[in-house]
């Protein structure tokens, strides 16, 4: 087995990270930055993705970034296509953009349900099929970010619960589709990471933040370092024969269902601003 330390030199890769200026991913971008990779970075917030680029060029290798919104095949494309005339073949694409809001099914509209599923999903969709053409075959690893609520249904989630379902499905299919290419296809799923705005919104307050801490069996919040950690190791030679495959890093967390704490979540629930 080879050394770790030429098992993570990820020098002369390219990384590009859909969504990846702020939380779980630009920590995922980072790791291979840290790693040797070149990296490339695709979100809406022009200010963010200015942010990123400088962080992800702090680590001494070269980053490019993107404004695009994923529900824009086109902006999607272009991107990608920019990406790879500078850097050349993607060796990792990772699709991670995401939104989130806590409401019921009651609590959101048509809008609101669509704005997640078209972001997660169809963003998702678009990323991968666009990204096809520019990834290196053989060889390019893929690797959505899901989330626990794509097996456990979780109240004040059904968007996402649906979305990211969808998502973990895409993995499956494309590891069928792509697999002969020589492209492998993984989920990662994240338990619940500290000081990301994803938390920041299912558990808005600092008591809310204990329970959920608590509630997991490693009896800590996740790091975004521990999801790094794990896309790292699929994209490395390691991981060779890992494909199609739906992983959690979450301290087994979703092991629980969850029970008391979504009561807990949903006796919390304000409506938000519409
Ligand atoms: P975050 O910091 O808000 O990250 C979301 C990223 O996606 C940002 O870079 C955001 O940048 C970008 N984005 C959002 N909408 C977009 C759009 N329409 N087009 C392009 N980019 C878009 O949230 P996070 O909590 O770290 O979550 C990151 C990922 O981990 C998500 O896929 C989430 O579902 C998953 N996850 C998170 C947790 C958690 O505990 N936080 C747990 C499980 C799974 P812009 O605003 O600039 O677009
Ligand atoms: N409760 C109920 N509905 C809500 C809501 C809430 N808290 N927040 C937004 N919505 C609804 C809006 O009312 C709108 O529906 P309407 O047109 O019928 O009124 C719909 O969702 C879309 O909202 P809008 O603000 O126009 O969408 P957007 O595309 O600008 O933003 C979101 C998408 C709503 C997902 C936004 O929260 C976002 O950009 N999130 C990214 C960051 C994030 O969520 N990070 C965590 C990732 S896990």
């Amino acid at each position: 087995m080879a050394a770790a330390e030429k098992v993570f030199d990820f020098q002369d890769k390219f990384v590009f990270v859909a969504g990846g200026t702020s939380g779980i991913n630009l920590g995922i971008a980072e790791a291979f930055a840290a790693a040797g990779a070149k990296l490339a970075v695709m979100s809406r917030s022009a200010d963010k993705v200015q942010a990123a680029v400088k962080k992800l060029m702090d680590h001494g290798t070269e980053a490019l970034g993107f404004s695009a919104d994923v529900r824009d095949y086109d902006a999607v494309e272009r991107a990608l296509k920019n990406a790879h005339d500078r850097f050349g073949a993607l060796d990792v694409l990772v699709s991670g953009a995401a939104g989130n809001f806590p409401a019921p099914v009651l609590g959101m509209s048509s809008n609101g349900f669509k704005a997640v599923v078209d972001i997660d999903l169809v963003g998702t969709f678009h990323v991968l099929r666009a990204g096809y053409a520019f990834l290196r075959r053989p060889g390019a690893c893929v690797i959505n970010i899901s989330a626990p609520q794509a097996s456990v249904p979780t109240p004040l989630q059904a968007h996402v619960c649906a979305a990211k379902a969808g998502v973990d499905m895409l993995t499956r299919v494309l590891a069928l589709e792509w697999g002969g290419t020589g492209v492998r296809i993984n989920s990662i799923v994240p338990g619940p990471i500290a000081g990301t705005e994803g938390m920041a919104r299912l558990a808005p307050t600092p008591e809310l933040e204990q329970a959920v801490a608590e509630s997991v069996p490693a009896g800590r919040m996740g790091e975004t370092t521990d999801v790094s950690s794990l896309a790292l190791y699929l994209a490395c030679p390691l991981a060779e024969y890992v494909n199609g495959a739906v992983i959690p890093v979450d301290g087994g967390w979703s092991l629980t269902g969850f029970g008391d704490l979504m009561n807990r979540l949903s006796a919390a629930y304000k409506p938000g601003p519409r």
